[in-house]
């Protein structure tokens, strides 16, 4: 058995980390263009209002506002099937809550758009990547308030009527799953997803239920939305799943290892299986968080099944009841696996764990998949010929590519397509650093500001380009 001949090869971009021009054609703030550059070491701040003389890594992106015809053109050069992309809420509506939509804003993607099915690419539009509009943030509260739903619905519903007939598959939400309290990211993600600045948060579980609980409604509503918009339409939801192992066969070891790895479902459940999930809201119950499903709520978890699944996979992590004080915490909860390779990031390697994945998802939810984020940010030197020579990067795409194959040919899972996390070199969501690269594409752009943004081929675009071509009988 081969991979389908109709298998979406391509890649995923999301908005705020490329287009740049953060203020021009009357765009408004998104949460993402007040968050300052970090790095590895150096978490990035969070400064809600634009601060003179502060970098903040959005604002220019890779100028792909300006580029996207040369890099869509470079995509479909390896031969693209499709591309994840993110419309930005705030090039639509500046300020969430304005009264018409920004004709600038709807006519940028109209073009995008055009250009991307030009090169007969399938464009997948991702509604919500970590582009809230400040404005929402400050008015209303960010998803802690039940109006931002209606906000959002509104955006998704002029989005969806305008590109209808150019747009098939559509993402409600890109990672919603990651608001938990516990983990080290927390703060940065609280505010990326939610809009919401952590340490101001007084009763912590109470909110961070309510804005998870908001946005799987606000996620279930938009299904049903789009579905009622256009009846072509496959909606999907995108979640980041890190598979957690357990430690040791201890039975303690073991039990935090499968709740580790479910923490996030919550929402997948809500959204496959048609109704808000009792479990979650008995562990709630247990926490003090109260929550009340009302009967039109419990109508749309019934009305909003999302037609796929997108998953996000960089890594796994080890559940260790027990963790001694020198082991490593992982960036999603649990501790670092010591028998994988870590990327520069310290993030761990494990190919087999997307198999693992793959065949967890598809057997628990029996919907279809696609991998709608996977790669390798590393550091990469421009070699004298003026290439970067990224066989580290063909190595890993390859192992886990291979492991997507056997999960499809050998165990049956349905899995439509892979879509590597940045194609094209962009700005790091968790540090905000260019010096993080991804891409098959080099781009000429440094955390210094300098760089004269000009774009070059690495080895593995070549490398994809072949692996596309061969529709992956090379792996
Ligand atoms: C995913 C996000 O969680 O991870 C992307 O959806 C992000 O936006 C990607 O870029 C990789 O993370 P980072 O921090 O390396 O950019």
């Amino acid at each position: 058995m081969k991979l389908d001949k109709n298998f979406l090869w391509g890649g995923s971009i999301a908005a705020h980390q490329l287009e740049g021009a953060y203020n021009e054609d009357e765009k408004g703030l998104s949460v993402m263009d007040t968050v300052t550059g970090g790095t590895y070491e150096t978490p990035r701040t969070i400064t809600t209002e634009i601060q003179p003389d502060v970098f903040y890594p959005s604002h220019e992106g890779i100028d792909f506002y300006h580029r996207y015809k040369e890099d869509i053109a470079l995509f479909a050069g390896m031969g693209f099937k499709a591309l994840r992309i993110s419309i930005d809420w705030t090039r639509i509506y500046p300020n969430g809550d304005d009264e018409k939509p920004n004709e600038k804003g709807i006519a940028f993607y109209h073009s995008l758009l055009d250009e991307l099915i030009k090169h007969d690419i399938e464009p997948i539009v991702t509604l919500f990547h970590f582009e809230l509009p400040v404005g929402i943030l400050k008015k209303y509260n960010s998803w802690l308030n039940r109006e931002t739903i209606d906000l959002y619905l509104r955006f998704v519903e002029t989005v969806v009527s305008e590109y209808k007939g150019k747009v098939k598959r559509w993402v409600t939400f890109n990672e919603m799953n990651h608001l938990d309290p516990t983990t080290d990211v927390s703060a940065l993600f609280t505010y990326m997803l939610a809009g919401v600045e952590y340490s101001k948060i007084k009763n912590k579980e109470q909110d961070l239920a309510v804005i998870g609980y908001n946005m799987t409604l606000a996620s279930v509503k938009a299904v049903k939305l789009i579905h009622d918009l256009d009846i072509e339409s496959q909606v999907g939801c995108v979640f980041g799943l890190t598979p957690s192992y357990p430690k040791s066969c201890k039975p303690e070891d073991v039990m935090l290892s499968f709740k580790d790895t479910i923490r996030d479902f919550y929402q997948i459940d809500a959204m496959t299986y048609g109704k808000f999930p009792k479990y979650k809201l008995h562990e709630y119950e247990r926490m003090g968080v109260h929550l009340e499903v009302s009967k039109e709520d419990e109508q749309a978890f019934k009305e909003g099944i999302i037609d796929f699944i997108g998953l996000n996979y960089y890594m796994s992590q080890v559940s260790c009841a027990t963790v001694a004080d020198d082991e490593q915490a992982s960036l999603f909860g649990g501790i670092v696996n010591p028998y994988l390779e870590k990327s520069d990031w310290g993030w761990t390697v494990d190919p087999k764990g997307l198999r693992y994945l793959l065949n967890f998802m598809y057997r628990k939810y029996q919907k279809p998949i696609i991998i709608c984020e996977n790669g390798l940010g590393a550091v990469d030197e421009v070699g004298e010929d003026g290439i970067v020579h990224d066989d580290y990067r063909i190595d890993y795409l390859n192992k886990h590519l291979t492991q997507l194959k056997k999960a499809v040919v050998e165990d049956g899972v349905e899995c439509f397509g892979y879509l590597m996390w940045g194609p094209i070199d962009l700005v790091s969501a968790t540090t905000g650093e260019m010096k993080k690269r991804y891409g098959f594409i080099y781009v000429d752009k440094h955390d210094d500001g300098t760089g004269d943004l000009s774009r070059t081929p690495k080895d593995s675009y070549y490398w994809y380009k072949k692996t596309i071509a061969e529709n992956g009988e090379n792996l």
